[in-house]
């Protein structure tokens, strides 16, 4: 069985090693959505993982979620993240470039002229979104026309081919944590009566019409997709994930995609189900270590294991694994502040 050590063909580009660096968001860009010189840094620095998964990137400006988050649909972001891809690649790095939408979990404040969100029903979150103009209640999204959905979708396609234009790897569709895709899933939270509503393959259309034009703009195998299934956050229920994800990762398996990456951080044993069913590489990502991620490539549960929160504080990951060198803790305060402490300053080993 492959160690963590071993490198991973993924179509076109061949892995380092099976250490997989997740999607996170950090919050370190420009109000329109370019990233900042600290982040060449902070993501040159991670170089050494066999991927890199970008935090969340935007598709377009009705999309934006958070503040001080990426985007990829203006020139001035795809030169701005080709600044960071450069980084990486100088430094043998790998990098994919992770697109996603953010729906109702956004807020007008954040949108342009203050536009209400959109979602797939008229429901609101619990809680509030934390922008830089302080705590914001969730507001009542717009129910998605359904003329409008596809145009939606199309955004997808148009983010993949500005990510490559800014010289990603490839790209991985964020249909997980409770944003539009997953929204569109969730039959407690899309609660449509069209066709992109109701059935399983309903509620699929959307994520398999986004993924379809991330292929054609990027090929198959440079496309990726991360799953969350009832993950506790931004009100994600899921009654019916045993149907939802086995109907999709056969969805995935008959397109050829490059992997199907997998967060199990919810009551579903995604992994056991999932993995079967989707000949790709297969990323298990959330609460692994050392051990317990070479003991799922051990049992045939995974290709690659995929690290967070240890990926903040350790930014040669690898090393310190092979090595056996200790791990620094990080400090959940900074990881979304402003500017480089908590960012660029966790130094590698020795
Ligand atoms: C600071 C932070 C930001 C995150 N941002 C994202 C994100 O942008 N996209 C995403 O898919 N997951 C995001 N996640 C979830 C991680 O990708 C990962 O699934 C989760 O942290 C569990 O893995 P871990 O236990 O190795 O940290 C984020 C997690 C953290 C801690």
């Amino acid at each position: 069985m492959p160690q963590l050590f071993d490198p991973l063909q993924l179509g076109p580009i061949k892995l380092a090693n099976r250490i997989v660096m997740a999607p996170m968001t950090r919050s370190r860009n420009d109000d329109a959505g370019c990233p900042t010189d600290i982040m060449a840094t902070y993501y040159a620095q991670r170089a050494s993982a066999g991927l890199i998964i970008s935090e969340a990137t935007y598709v377009s400006a009705m999309a934006k979620g958070y503040s001080r988050i990426p985007g990829l649909h203006s020139p001035e972001q795809v030169a701005a993240w080709k600044k960071v891809v450069d980084a990486v690649h100088a430094r043998g790095g790998r990098i994919f470039a992770q697109l996603f939408h953010t729906g109702r979990v956004a807020v007008p404040q954040l949108l342009p002229d203050g536009a209400q969100p959109v979602a797939p029903s008229a429901i609101a979150i619990n809680g509030k979104n934390y922008t830089d103009f302080g705590p914001i209640d969730y507001v009542v999204p717009r129910a998605l026309e359904t003329h409008e959905i596809p145009g939606v979708a199309a955004e997808f396609g148009a983010a993949a081919k500005n990510a490559l234009a800014a010289g990603f790897d490839g790209v991985e569709l964020h249909a997980a944590s409770g944003y539009l895709v997953h929204q569109f899933l969730d039959a407690s939270i899309n609660q449509r009566t069209d066709a992109y509503g109701g059935s399983v393959a309903n509620r699929s259309r959307f994520l398999l019409e986004a993924l379809d034009s991330m292929i054609a703009a990027a090929g198959a195998d440079r496309v990726g997709i991360k799953f969350s299934p009832r993950i506790k956050f931004n009100d994600v229920v899921e009654p019916d994930a045993e149907e939802v994800y086995p109907y999709l990762a056969g969805e995935l398996d008959k397109r050829g995609i490059a992997y199907l990456h997998v967060a199990q951080q919810g009551a579903y044993e995604a992994h056991k189900a999932l993995r079967p069913l989707f000949k790709g590489a297969y990323f298990a990502g959330a609460m692994f270590d050392q051990t317990s991620g070479q003991a799922m490539l051990d049992k045939g549960g995974a290709d690659a294991i995929v690290y967070g929160k240890l990926y903040i504080s350790n930014p040669d990951l690898p090393r310190r694994f092979r090595d056996g060198l200790p791990l620094a803790e990080g400090d959940s305060k900074t990881h979304y502040a402003k500017g480089p402490g908590g960012y660029i300053d966790y130094p590698e080993a020795g």
